[in-house]
């Protein structure tokens, strides 16, 4: 028993902006169990929830040490009711019940599974679920249709879902450095998302293309695509052009230099190890079942012949030269790129903090285009980060403790 003057008690601020979020997370059995459930609130479409408990989960990566008692939470912003009885549990326990519930459920399980399809949110897992479809097997043959996105994903299911690292989101780099050069000789390639704040891993690639000349990206997205469309660098792609408009007095630009962020979600085909530097990806070395299947194999019951199919497909996987993996592209004119940079470079949170800090404590609004500052009613440019902290009277964040 711990006795209240040993407690070490915790000071934290309450907005995830105005904290340092390293990767470093010394209460990653809480930060677990509150995550999971912020996910299944997101997954059931309860924002709110979810919301709440991101932010108890990144008040808790914010401490710099393990937490050993709940005495040590007192006065501590971010945690509500539901969160603090979830830590309590976890502490007590080693695990919490609604978590453990929550995973068990058919329903969690099955929006796991659906959303796991890129292209397949919340909405459409949840009305599939009606149906009775749960996973994938049932999907294929539900008659379901699928759109273009949704096709592919179930299609490269496997790889979507297996994380890329570091030196895959750099090969992909190079590609696509090599594009936007090929395309427009200046231009300007950022890695950003996860990557930028120093995960070793993630779900995709995000990238922000610019042009230190003004205008000269206009039209860039098209030609880059095409450029990766006809070496068949390209799974799958959708261009969408931005809608944001510039409203009041600024950025001031005339209309025909309007924003024109454009952006566009791919599914890149990565050729594994070397071979990078080769423009055309090869072929798929076409492995036949019957290098797996051989022909003296007798396959007498269902529980033989799914443990072949299983060595067939691990056998396939391990021969497959290429993958499958995410890459979000993002155009910026020049004089918004500092504002893109800071919003496409994450976390969800840090960003969705920085917002609402800009908005509450500073009578400001900011989005990856812009500061608008309500009060003088014009917008503040920046051509770096550090000033956008400065504006909103904010501490320097780097991207590596923006990790909440
Ligand atoms: N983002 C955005 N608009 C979207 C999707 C993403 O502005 N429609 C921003 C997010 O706010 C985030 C960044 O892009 O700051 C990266 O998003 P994402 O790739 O989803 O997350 P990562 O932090 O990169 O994590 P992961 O490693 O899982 O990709
Ligand atoms: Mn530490
Ligand atoms: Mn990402
Ligand atoms: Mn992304």
């Amino acid at each position: 028993q711990i006795s209240e003057a040993e407690v070490a008690l915790f000071s934290v601020s309450s907005y995830a902006c105005q904290r340092r979020t390293t990767l470093d997370n010394h209460n990653s059995n809480l930060t677990d169990a509150l995550s999971l459930l912020a996910e299944n609130a997101e997954l059931n479409n309860e924002d709110g929830r979810g919301v709440a408990f991101r932010r108890a989960a990144a008040l808790m990566k914010a401490l710099p040490t393990q937490v050993i008692s709940m005495s040590q939470l007192r006065g501590l912003p971010c945690l509500g009711e539901h969160s603090l009885r979830v830590i309590k549990d976890v502490l007590e326990n080693g695990v919490s019940s609604e978590v453990e519930s929550t995973k068990q459920s058919k329903r969690y399980k099955a929006l796991k599974i659906l959303t796991g399809i890129f292209g397949v949110g919340a909405k459409t897992a949840d009305r599939w679920i009606r149906e009775g479809i749960y996973n994938l097997e049932q999907l294929r043959h539900s008659g379901q249709t699928l759109n273009r996105a949704q096709k592919s994903g179930l299609e490269h299911y496997d790889d979507l879902n297996e994380p890329v690292t570091k030196a895959e989101a750099d090969a992909i780099g190079e590609i696509v450095q090599k594009a936007v050069d090929s395309v427009l000789t200046g231009s300007q390639v950022a890695l950003t998302g996860g990557f930028r704040r120093g995960k070793l891993t993630g779900h995709d690639v995000d990238f922000l293309i610019t042009h230190p000349e003004e205008g000269k990206e206009v039209g860039l997205m098209p030609k880059v695509v095409a450029w990766l469309e006809s070496r068949g660098f390209l799974l799958y792609q959708k261009t969408t052009r931005n809608s944001y408009l510039e409203s009041k007095d600024g950025p001031a630009r005339p209309a025909s230099n309007m924003d024109r962020f454009e952006r566009c979600f791919s599914i890149f085909k990565l050729t594994k190890g070397k071979e990078q530097e080769s423009t055309q990806p090869e072929e798929q070395n076409d492995l036949k079942t019957k290098d797996v299947l051989r022909p003296h194999m007798q396959v007498d019951t269902d529980q033989q012949l799914c443990e072949l199919s299983k060595n067939y497909q691990m056998e396939a996987a391990s021969h497959k030269i290429w993958r499958a993996v995410r890459v979000d592209l993002v155009v910026s004119p020049i004089s918004q790129f500092a504002f893109a940079v800071l919003g496409w470079t994450g976390s969800k949170l840090f960003e969705r903090e920085l917002r609402r800090w800009a908005g509450h404590e500073k009578n400001m609004s900011l989005s990856s285009h812009a500061l608008f500052d309500n009060t003088q009613n014009k917008y503040l440019r920046a051509t770096s980060e550090e000033e956008i902290f400065a504006y909103l009277g904010l501490e320097y964040i780097p991207p590596s403790e923006r990790n909440a």
